[in-house]
C-alpha cells in the first residue's frame, strides 16, 4: 500500500441517512458511531497510525439548539462507551479545535479519555470538535505575532515549518488522503493549511452506511495517485 501516515474523514451525511428513512436527525448521527467504530478496525488492521475525524465544525454551532445539545451529548456518550474498546486496542484519543465554548461535562469526558490513552500508540485518532481551519490559522497569527510584539520572535523567521508548528499542537502529519462522505465536494474549512498537498477522495456513501467496501475503493483509488509536490514524479511512479 502507498504510504499513508494520516487519514482525515469528514464524515457527512448523518441528516440525510435518517431523513430518507423517514427519521428525525438525531437517528442518523446516532447511527454514525458504528461507522466510527468500523472504520477504527479498519485503521488497526491496516496499520494507519493517524485518523482524523471531523465531527463537529464551528460552523455547526449554526444549526438548531437541540441538534447541538444532542451532538455534544452523543460524544460524551462515545467517549463512555468505547473506553474499554480504546484502551484494548490500544488507541489514543485526542481532539483538536476551540475547548472554551464546549459544555464543561463534555470537556471533562474528552480531558479523560485524553489522559487515558496519553500512552496507547497503535492508532492515533484524532477529533476535530469546534474546529475551524480559519479560526485556527488566525490564532496562530495571533500567537506568532504576539511573540514577535514582546520580542521573543524576529518576524523573519515565521516560515512555513514554524506556522505548521504552532498549528500542529500534537505533531500530527499533514493528512494524505481526505475522505469526504455523502457526495459533498468541498472541504467546509477543514485542515486548510494542512490538506495543501493531500489527495482528496469524494465518497458518494451516507457515513452511517461507510464501511470497509467503501474505505477499501478510497485507498484503492489513492493507490493509482501519482503525488508530486509540485516536482516531476519519480521514474518508477510514470
Ligand atoms: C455530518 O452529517 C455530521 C455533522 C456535521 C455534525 P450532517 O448532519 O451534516 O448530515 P447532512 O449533511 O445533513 O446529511
Ligand atoms: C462538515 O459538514 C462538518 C462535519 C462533517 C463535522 P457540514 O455538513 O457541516 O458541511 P456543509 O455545511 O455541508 O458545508
Ligand atoms: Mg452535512
Amino acid at each position: 500500500m502507498k504510504a499513508l501516515h494520516h487519514l482525515a474523514v469528514i464524515m457527512d451525511g448523518n441528516g440525510r441517512w435518517a431523513e430518507r428513512r423517514g427519521l428525525p436527525r438525531w437517528r442518523g448521527h446516532e447511527r454514525g458511531l458504528g461507522a466510527v467504530r468500523r472504520l477504527c478496525e479498519a485503521a488497526c488492521r491496516l496499520q494507519i497510525p493517524c485518523v482524523s475525524l471531523f465531527a463537529f465544525s464551528s460552523e455547526n454551532w449554526k444549526r438548531p439548539e437541540t441538534e447541538v445539545r444532542f451532538l455534544f451529548r452523543l460524544f460524551r456518550r462515545y467517549l463512555g462507551a468505547e473506553r474499554e474498546y480504546l484502551l484494548a486496542r490500544g488507541i489514543r484519543v485526542s481532539a483538536f479545535g476551540r475547548r472554551d465554548r464546549l459544555p464543561r461535562p463534555v470537556l471533562e469526558a474528552l480531558e479523560r479519555t485524553e489522559a487515558e490513552t496519553r500512552e496507547c500508540g497503535r492508532l492515533h485518532l484524532r477529533i476535530a470538535l469546534d474546529y475551524g481551519a480559519r479560526y485556527e490559522i488566525a490564532s496562530a497569527a495571533r500567537e506568532l505575532a504576539g511573540a514577535a510584539a514582546r520580542g521573543e520572535l524576529d518576524p523573519g523567521e515565521i516560515t512555513e515549518e514554524r506556522v505548521s508548528r504552532v498549528l500542529g499542537h500534537d505533531a500530527a502529519p499533514d493528512p494524505d488522503l481526505v475522505i469526504r462522505t455523502a457526495g459533498e465536494r468541498r472541504l467546509s474549512n477543514f485542515l486548510l493549511w494542512q490538506a495543501a498537498y493531500s489527495e482528496l477522495y469524494f465518497s458518494p456513501t451516507l457515513w452511517p452506511d461507510f464501511g470497509d467496501s467503501d474505505l477499501d475503493a478510497a485507498l484503492a483509488d489513492y493507490g493509482r495517485r501519482t503525488r508530486k509536490f509540485g516536482a516531476l514524479p519519480l521514474p518508477e511512479a510514470r
